[in-house]
């Protein structure tokens, strides 16, 4: 049986939950979400005429990737996706922004060789290492290290994690009856999440129901399983994987406080 993170996002951004107006207002506000990680990105690499060959991982519908683009600070773009409505969501979405410099690829990205030294920038936003770790063991281990391989001298790794530490501690205090209800943006035909959490050793499983807006279609259950890194724990993988400690960096957020999760935070490591 394959393991759930391989295939909680297969379904994720069916095209056939939009019509044209909800598919182009789900473009833009995705678009727009992009806004703070582009000018971040802009920071990190430093160089205002930037244009780069971007790799991202688990990269969903591509958004950032077409953001990037779309700001100039890409050259060439891979993103690797797991999941087939979401790469079919991905391409349908290159035409709706005219993106020419894009390629979605419906891999594995551990499973997919990658040349040495050919990516200015790696992308493993919104807990994507935290999924891929948990699949099998020394799977952080694999990642960090094709991710090494794969970006040139000057080159930068940005990952965006999340801190389960409070979590772990409210589900000790609520003797694991740890739930928590969560409203989506507007634009979103997914109107509310219910989470549930369970401690397992180093990882986190956590069980979401989706409720729809308007309850237009049926609720959606999935299941992730994510490994808790702590800014110290990472930091530790970084180095092993041959990243200088110099060159690692913990960031609060993309562009103002509180434009993300106060639970979450970013890393930036150079080669
Ligand atoms: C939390 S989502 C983030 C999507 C996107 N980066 C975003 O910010 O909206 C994580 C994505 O990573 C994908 N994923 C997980 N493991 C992967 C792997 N080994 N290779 C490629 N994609 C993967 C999942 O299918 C899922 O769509």
């Amino acid at each position: 049986m394959k393991h759930p993170n391989i295939t909680a996002y297969e379904g994720v951004e069916n095209l056939s939950s939009f019509d044209e107006p909800t598919f182009i207002a789900y473009c833009e506000g995705k678009i727009f979400d992009c806004v703070k990680q582009v000018n971040f990105l802009r920071e990190v690499i430093n160089k205002e005429s930037y244009t780069g060959n971007v790799l991202e991982v688990g990269s969903g519908n591509s958004k950032l990737l077409y953001a990037l683009e779309r700001n100039d600070l890409l050259n060439y773009g891979v993103g690797y996706e797991l999941s087939s409505s979401r790469v079919e969501f991905a391409n349908r979405f290159a035409k709706y922004v005219g993106s020419s410099k894009v390629v979605n690829l419906c891999e594995d990205f551990l499973e997919h060789d990658t040349n040495s030294e050919s990516f200015d920038l790696v992308i493993g936003v919104d807990i994507v290492m935290q999924l891929i770790a948990p699949v099998a063991k020394d799977n952080d281990k694999k990642f960090l290290d094709k991710v090494y391989h794969s970006l040139k001298y000057g080159g930068a790794l940005i990952l965006e994690l999340m801190d389960f530490s409070d979590i772990i501690k409210m589900d000790e205090l609520s003797i694991n009856k740890l739930r928590l209800w969560k409203e989506f943006d507007s634009f979103d035909p997914w109107q509310y999440g219910l989470d549930k959490f369970t401690i397992n050793g180093d990882d986190v499983i956590w069980d979401k129901i989706f409720i729809s807006r308007d309850r237009s279609i049926d609720d959606s259950v999935f299941q992730n399983i994510l490994r808790h890194y702590t800014f110290k724990t990472i930091h530790e993988k970084l180095c092993a994987a041959g990243f200088l400690s110099v060159n690692i960096h913990q960031h609060k957020y993309w562009e103002t406080e509180g434009d993300i999760p106060k639970d979450e935070y970013i890393v930036s490591a150079v080669k």
